[in-house]
């Protein structure tokens, strides 16, 4: 930027606790999600998913399907479009195998072995009941000790599968004090409100598509792989996503195969998931075994800690639950190691989901922290200021900042910890229910992804900016118009703000806690670069009562370039625009952080989470009765969406410590509990009392905005507190997720 660049003044719109600025129409049922979309002609199509888990369909009766009033067709392994790509290959590492009906294998239970096609859903519907399918079935394989461990080829997103430094039997060897413990945690599959879905038409030999995805670009790339068409000639819709949580990354199968529905009966086709089959094929969090070994000094010093995570993926297909990376980097340890191995079963690929690594990790590690606590008989929370990371252990590198510590203190005092009971079994309430009080760190990484977004503004003083961004619920409609107004020195009102379309620049993927992040970034550039523009233009102009602003440069606020250096003296952008005889100026952005400073610092949002539980001593029923979180995550765009974030991420970890588990059938391979009567999550009566303490933070590296992202880090940490509170209130160590009062009788 030339020196006498304007400095755009933070804080008018961001920083501000707006709701959401799509809110009314949601509750007025005025957003239009991909299911609610009708074009002229549509059909209905459902899928016949299989009932068994490994071996083949031998038989479909198509002949009943087709013959039932209002079906107009039957899609098999016969008749199914030739794609232009095996869905079987990858060609990214964000592509997942597909099953897309190209042979009559059966790799998982739920998986689509059919696809029938109707004018009506219920025809459909009938349709799909009346394949009777037959199977050859073989033996499923499900469970951690199914099959015999392998090493995986990585985990997460390209991670090496071990990672250590030091030498951990010589740290277990200098120790005084040693522990050995294994928990495990339950597979979980996404149940986002808004199943999976599709309404896909082809048109002019492209694609117009309405469905919910949290990374347009990625999917308009699948589907052109796929179909082998010019991704330009696809056009997808997702304004409003009814949750993804990851499971909407990138195309999922049941939605590719309504596109290839529309082409095989050339008609619009919509597709929409029943709930019970989203347990199969649009992923899950892959149930893991973690098990550790701590040591420490006499004063509580951690000198080895060992984290070996076991999980398990599908017979076809690559991603492993990165549990360990929590090892690498919140307890200070000369010695560490976090390996993974991993069994393949007959099951869905495993995929992102909330916090993927960290969510399980640190349910896990936070429960042996507190084990370690525990015998080396120290405060749970002083043991962890003990062995507070300084620099990440596992790198050695600095934080680029850390308000860890800080959380501890607000969370604390907060929540009343000092009048804890050390001894377990020791506080009871007035109806003597055991009381525990427990504590759990969060962390998860600051990460930049990749994202471009476009801004015009206009003589009349009206400006546009325009991201192809994705809202899942977290609120982008408004933390990135907030943004873009800011970046524009304008109104949140007096920007037109548009996202949510593939016809939009690229803006990667809502995920990994980073799209605030990347998005904003793209988006303050973009407003940047204009008014870098408009401020050349006027400090350049003689009649400008800018010129020579020189290198205080100028501020842009409420449609006005300012002085730095006297406030009072300005010029509105639609009075220079129009001396200098121009209609618009355009700003291009791309997000970016600095390299250098990737390289040089860890980057990572952390938080402090503190619950109470009661556990009724007869009954073994858990209750947790207070929540309270303290993050640290940068720069807040929106406090209010911010909290709303970090509620929905610790009411994840009480439903991931108390309820929420897929029970796998070991004889037939299939899920026993596919739906929301039987998969628990916790509804308003299991939620206490949530608090959410925004920690202030300010971050000079991880982008221009210092914003780190929040969507993932309090599901981190929370499982752990609720697990240590209730071992608190029973001294029963309950180390299998999640907790069910059977577990403590
Ligand atoms: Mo997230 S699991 O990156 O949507």
């Amino acid at each position: 930027m030339p020196e006498n660049a304007a400095r755009i003044r933070h804080g008018s719109s961001i920083g501000q606790p707006l709701t959401r600025r799509d809110g009314l129409l949601k509750v007025t049922g005025g957003a239009t999600y991909a299911a609610d979309n009708h074009p002229e002609g549509l059909l209905h199509a459902v899928t016949a998913v299989s009932t068994i888990a490994r071996g083949r369909v031998t038989h479909l009766d198509v002949a009943a399907a087709r013959a039932h009033p209002g079906v107009v067709d039957v899609m098999t392994p016969e008749n199914a479009p030739k794609l232009a790509m095996h869905p079987d290959k990858k060609d990214t590492p964000f592509t997942f195998r597909l099953d897309l009906l190209q042979d009559s294998a059966v790799r998982y239970a739920n998986q689509p072995i059919a696809v029938v096609i109707a004018d009506t859903l219920e025809a459909a519907t009938e349709g799909v009941a009346l394949l009777a399918p037959r199977y050859n079935v073989e033996a499923a394989r499900v469970g951690l000790d199914a099959e015999k461990p392998i090493v995986p080829p990585s985990v997460g997103v390209g991670e090496p599968p071990d990672a250590s430094k030091g030498d951990v039997e010589a740290g277990l060897g200098e120790a005084e004090t040693r522990i050995a413990t294994t928990y495990e945690t339950a597979s979980q599959y996404h149940n986002a409100m808004e199943p999976h879905a599709i309404v896909a038409e082809w048109k002019d030999g492209g694609l117009s598509i309405d469905m919910p995805t949290q990374g347009l670009s990625i999917a308009q790339g699948r589907l052109a792989g796929l179909f082998g068409i010019d991704p330009k000639k696809i056009h997808i819709r997702s304004p409003f996503l009814g949750g993804g949580f990851g499971s909407k990354g990138t195309p999922a199968g049941p939605q590719v195969l309504g596109v290839m529905a529309a082409k095989l009966v050339d008609r619009p086709v919509k597709l929409v998931l029943r709930r019970e089959q989203m347990f199969g094929p649009v992923g899950h969090r892959a149930q893991t075994r973690q098990s550790f070994r701590l040591g420490t000094k006499g004063d509580g010093t951690l000198t080895a800690l060992e984290h070996c995570t076991l999980t398990a993926s599908s017979t076809f297909d690559d991603f492993f639950e990165p549990s360990g990376g929590v090892s690498h980097t919140l307890y200070a340890s000369p010695n560490i190691s976090a390996t993974h191995r991993a069994v393949r079963l007959d099951i869905g690929t495993p995929m992102f989901m909330r916090a993927p690594g960290e969510a399980s990790g640190s349910a896990a590690l936070e429960s042996a922290i507190d084990e370690m606590a525990e015998a080396c008989g120290m405060d749970p929370l002083e043991f962890r200021l003990k062995n507070y990371a300084e620099k990440e252990p596992l790198s050695g590198k600095p934080f680029s900042s850390k308000a860890l510590r800080e959380c501890y203190r607000q969370g604390a005092e907060a929540f009343g910890w000092s009048a804890r009971k050390p001894e377990p079994r020791s506080m009871r309430d007035q109806d003597g229910l055991l009381v525990g009080w427990g504590v759990g760190t969060a962390t998860f990484p600051a990460l930049m992804m990749q994202a471009q977004a476009s801004a015009e503004l206009r003589a009349d003083g009206s400006a546009s900016m325009l991201i192809g961004a994705h809202d899942m619920g977290q609120g982008a409609w408004t933390a990135l118009a907030q943004i873009a107004a800011d970046s524009l020195g304008l109104d949140l009102d007096a920007v037109e703000f548009r996202m949510g379309s593939s016809d939009l620049p690229n803006a990667g993927i809502a995920g990994g806690s980073a799209h605030t992040a990347t998005a904003g970034d793209a988006i303050h550039k973009a407003g940047s670069a204009i008014i870098a523009q408009l401020s050349e233009l006027a400090t350049q102009d003689e009649r400008s009562p800018l010129f020579g602003a020189g290198n205080a440069g100028t501020i842009a606020r409420d449609g006005w370039l300012l002085r730095r250096d006297d406030e009072r003296r300005g010029e509105s952008f639609s009075d220079i625009l129009k001396r200098a005889g121009r209609e618009r100026i355009e700003g291009q952005g791309n997000a970016g952080s600095d390299k250098a400073a990737r390289e040089a610092y860890a980057m990572h949002a952390h938080g402090a989470v503190f619950a109470e539980a009661k556990v009724d001593p007869d009954l073994g029923q858990v209750r947790v009765t207070r929540l309270v979180g303290a993050f640290a995550a940068g720069r807040i765009i929106n406090p209010r969406l911010v909290r709303s974030q970090y509620y929905g991420g610790m009411i994840w970890g009480l439903s991931f410590a108390l309820h929420e588990h897929t029970v796998m059938d070991k004889r037939s391979g299939r899920p026993m509990n596919a739906s929301l009567a039987e998969y628990h999550v916790p509804v308003n009566a299991d939620v206490p009392s949530v608090e959410a303490i925004l920690v202030e933070e300010h971050d000079p590296h991880v982008n221009a905005l210092g914003i780190k992202g929040v969507g993932e880090i309090s599901i981190t940490g929370t499982a752990g507190a609720i697990a240590n509170a209730v071992f608190h209130a029973t001294g029963i160590r309950v180390r299998e997720l999640p907790i069910t009062l059977d577990r403590l009788m």
